[in-house]
This record gives C-alpha cells, sequence and structure tokens, in this order.
C-alpha cells in the first residue's frame, strides 16, 4: 500500500510537472531532483509564506542571504570536518554501501542476496561535499559546499548586530540551498544531495530558562505553522532526540515528523545549539563574537535555538498530505485531486472558455484571465473538453475553476466549480477578485 502511494505520488509529479529526476536525459544523477512549473510554484509559495511569517510579520528576525560557498576554516570551525559523518559499512557480496544505522535498509538490502550477506566494519564518512575552487586543483583551492546552510548566518552576526537595530533576544533567518553527500540517497527527494533548508538561528540570553523557554516556544510555533498550511493534525507529530543521536553541536534537539507512506520521518528541527557556533568561530577566527547589553554593559556569547526546516521534504509531505482519490465523482470514474491549501497551492485558480472554437467566449474569458493574474497565479486552459480539463487543474491542486459560458456573454457571471466538493457556484465578474482573495487567505 505504502509503496503504491509512493508510486502514484512520483508519477503524478512527473506527469504534472512539479518534481523530474535530474539530469533525466544523462540517465540522472543521483540525489539530484528538477522542479518542474507547478513544483517550483508550490516550493515557492512555501518560502514566501514562510519568510512572511519569520521576516516580514516579525520584529525580532531578520533575514539574510549568505554565499554558499565559505572559507574552508569555517567549516573547522563549526566542527563539521571533524564529525559530520554517517556511519558505513559495505556489503561484501555486492560492495554496496549503506548507512549502518539504517536498519531496514540494511536488512532489505540482505534479503535480496541469495547467500549470507557480511559486511565491513562500520567506518565514519564524512558528508561534506568537496569542490575546488580557483585555477588550481588541490588542496590548497579545496572547499566545501554548504552541508548546513547554519554558518553562513553564525559568521555575520557581529555584522548583522552592527548593520540593524537588533537585540537580543533576535533571530536571523534564512532560505537557501544545502549540500550533503549521502551515502544512500532515497524515498524520492526525502534524501537528496543537494536540498533546501529554511533557518532560523534565534540568540538569546545564555540562561538555561531562557533555553528552554525558547526552545518549547519554538516547537510549537512550528508545529502552528505546518497545520496553518492545511497538514493533518493526525500525521504530524514531535519526535525529542535521544541522548547520543544529536548533532555534534546540539545540546537539545526536537524533530517534527511526518507520517510518510515510508514511516515516521523528520522534516524539521528544533535545536539548542548553546554557544557551540559563535564560541567556535570567536575561538577559530580570533574575532570578538559576544554581545554587549547597550543598557548594562554586560558581555555574553548568546546562545542560539535553531528551527531548521528541509523544504524539499516540507513539499514533499504536503503534497503528500493533500493527496485525495475520490471515488464518488469525477464522471463515474473517480478522481484524483490535491487538497493543498489555497495558500500553497501553484495555481489559485484557473480560466476556461466553455468551448474554444467560440470567438466571444475566449475573449471574454482571455479578459477575466489577463485581469486576475495581476493579483493571483492563473491558468489558462482552453485544450479538450471540460472534464479533461478540471481533471488536469484538480491534479496539480488549482482550487477554483472558472468557466466563461454563453450565459456569461449575457449576465457578466461565471461559473466557478470548487476542487474539493466539485460544487459550483455563479459569481459576478466584477466579484471574482474579492471572492479569490477572500478563500486564499
Ligand atoms: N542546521 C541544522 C540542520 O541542518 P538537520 O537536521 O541536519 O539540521 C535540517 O537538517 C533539515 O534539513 C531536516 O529536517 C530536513 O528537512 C533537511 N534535510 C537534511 N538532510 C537532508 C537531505 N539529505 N535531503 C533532504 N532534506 C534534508
Amino acid at each position: 500500500m505504502a509503496d503504491d502511494l509512493m508510486s502514484k505520488i512520483v508519477a503524478l509529479c512527473k506527469r504534472r510537472g512539479f518534481i523530474y529526476p535530474g539530469s533525466e536525459i544523462y540517465g540522472g544523477l543521483g540525489g539530484t531532483w528538477d522542479y518542474g512549473p507547478t513544483g517550483a510554484l508550490l516550493k515557492k509559495n512555501l518560502k514566501d509564506l514562510w519568510w512572511k511569517e519569520m521576516v516580514q510579520l516579525r520584529d525580532d528576525i531578520v533575514g539574510v542571504d549568505a554565499a554558499i560557498m565559505m572559507n574552508p576554516k569555517a567549516w573547522v570551525a563549526s566542527g563539521h570536518v571533524e564529525a559530520f559523518s554517517d556511519p558505513l559499512i559495505e556489503c561484501k557480496v555486492c560492495n554496496q554501501r549503506f548507512r549502518a544505522d539504517k536498519i531496514d535498509e540494511i536488512e532489505e538490502h540482505a534479503a535480496s542476496h541469495k547467500e549470507k550477506v557480511e559486511w565491513t566494519e562500520p567506518q565514519q564518512f564524512n558528508l561534506l561535499v568537496k569542490a575546488y575552487l580557483g585555477v588550481l586543483e588541490g588542496k590548497q583551492s579545496e572547499i566545501y559546499l554548504r552541508g548546513e546552510i547554519t554558518n553562513g548566518v553564525h559568521v555575520n552576526f557581529k555584522n548583522v548586530l552592527d548593520s540593524t537595530r537588533v537585540r537580543i533576544p533576535f533571530g536571523i533567518a534564512q532560505i537557501g540551498k544545502a549540500f550533503r553527500n549521502e551515502i544512500t540517497p532515497g524515498n524520492f527527494t526525502f534524501r537528496s544531495r543537494e536540498f533546501e533548508q529554511m533557518e532560523v538561528q534565534f540568540y538569546i540570553r545564555p540562561e538555561v530558562e531562557e533555553g528552554n523557554k525558547w526552545f518549547e516556544y519554538w516547537k510549537q510555533n512550528r508545529m502552528d505553522f505546518y497545520l496553518s498550511l492545511g497538514m493533518k493534525k493526525e500525521n504530524l507529530r514531535f519526535r525529542d532526540h535521544a541522548e547520543g543521536e544529536r548533532a555534534h553541536y546540539a545540546k537539545a534537539a526536537c524533530d517534527i515528523e511526518y507520517n510518510a507512506p515510508f514511516g515516521w520521518s523528520e522534516f524539521m528541527g528544533i535545536h539548542h545549539r548553546g554557544d557551540w557556533d559563535l564560541s567556535r568561530h570567536m575561538e577559530h577566527s580570533g574575532q570578538d563574537m559576544k554581545f554587549r547589553d547597550p543598557e548594562t554593559g554586560e558581555e555574553f556569547i548568546p546562545w542560539d535555538i535553531e528551527t531548521s526546516a528541509g523544504v524539499d521534504r516540507s513539499t514533499l509531505f504536503l503534497l503528500i498530505d493533500a493527496y485525495t482519490e475520490d471515488p464518488s465523482t469525477g464522471s463515474g470514474q473517480g478522481r484524483i485531486y490535491l487538497k493543498l491549501s489555497p495558500k500553497i497551492a501553484p495555481y489559485k485558480a484557473a480560466v476556461f472558455p466553455l468551448l474554444a472554437n467560440k470567438p466571444e467566449l475566449v475573449e471574454k474569458a482571455k479578459g477575466i484571465y489577463d485581469d486576475l493574474k495581476q493579483n493571483f497565479m492563473v491558468a489558462w486552459d482552453a485544450r479538450g473538453n471540460i472534464g479533461k480539463r478540471y481533471a488536469a487543474q484538480d491534479e496539480i491542486g488549482t482550487p477554483f475553476c472558472i468557466t466563461v459560458d454563453f450565459d456569461s456573454l449575457e449576465d457578466e457571471a461565471v461559473t466557478v466549480r470548487d476542487r474539493d466538493s466539485a460544487k459550483q457556484e455563479r459569481v459576478k465578474i466584477v466579484d471574482l477578485r474579492a471572492y479569490l482573495n477572500d478563500k486564499i487567505k
């Protein structure tokens, strides 16, 4: 059942332009994915909503956009060169490599061989992706693509303090690409080698009570964000990290997990990073990373409560959560639709002329389309019959389909069909903009 659902989602993503395998015409590149026209819109809507909530609507968070390529010393300081690794084992039968901590994947592989499988001893495999910068290849030009987007924020802590009016507690937000040399990419986009993150590093006074307060605050705040996007409550849960499971920088960590077809899976984390990053950058760069309280003159290295969400995993779980098969509607054969919140849906509405070969209908519909697209992402479709157009829009999650028919020429109204109920209502053309605004809130 679970495999079946995943293959349906993967097929829909390809068929409807959400996600394609990376470099597909060359046989692909493991762990990379390309977002098509609908996928790019969905992902952008997610990132825009996140940025609006985190940066635009808050007075205590500012945004940055740091470089992907950094001086490699930053990755030594942050501990990634030494400790950002997964345990790797190799199957002695076929030399395929696996993560030693992914027991299900190991067992599945062992079962695929007739003979008894023996494994090499686990060894730590560093996940940082190396690149060469400049005209010389060799150790001196070796850099790392960022393994998490976090470092670019911490190294700019002082710059942000000196160039803005923020004061502790405050956060720095960032959205951007990260790269990891994952041993076994898999589960569609879930474990990729190139992916995007949305993070806030929230700097607080270095006090246990403050740490606990903000940690709990951000856990609930992030859960509420995903609920506000329409994700089903029963498919979301918190999971605290056990001792020994946490990343090298974390004093405490809690994941938000989704009930995916392949099991409960992390798609964002809240991490209490303490003063790990700022202290290490202070030590390694020799630069002062302390905050000086302007009122008391007190100096301290702030602690950091981080919220780190995967854009791709969030997008994948939004798609899975929205995937709906409805046997009761759709000309007798049932239908598939994506029950995406109108806030996040790639297109807010689609506009159709009832018949493509009637210029008066096409002209009227085009006028509505041109007008609405000034404010909303709107799709146009004049191909095939209305049933096929509805089916195509359902599969990309368009919440409203607007049809211009012969009556529209007389009564200046259109038929608006609701994606989820398939019910239709008549709406005056002059009211369409307000109608959509009201539904998309
Ligand atoms: N700065 C903290 C940090 O990077 P993480 O738990 O390693 O923490 C945060 O990653 C989020 O980034 C994860 O919850 C996940 O959504 C996303 N992520 C991490 N590795 C990923 C991968 N290989 N493919 C897709 N998303 C990934």
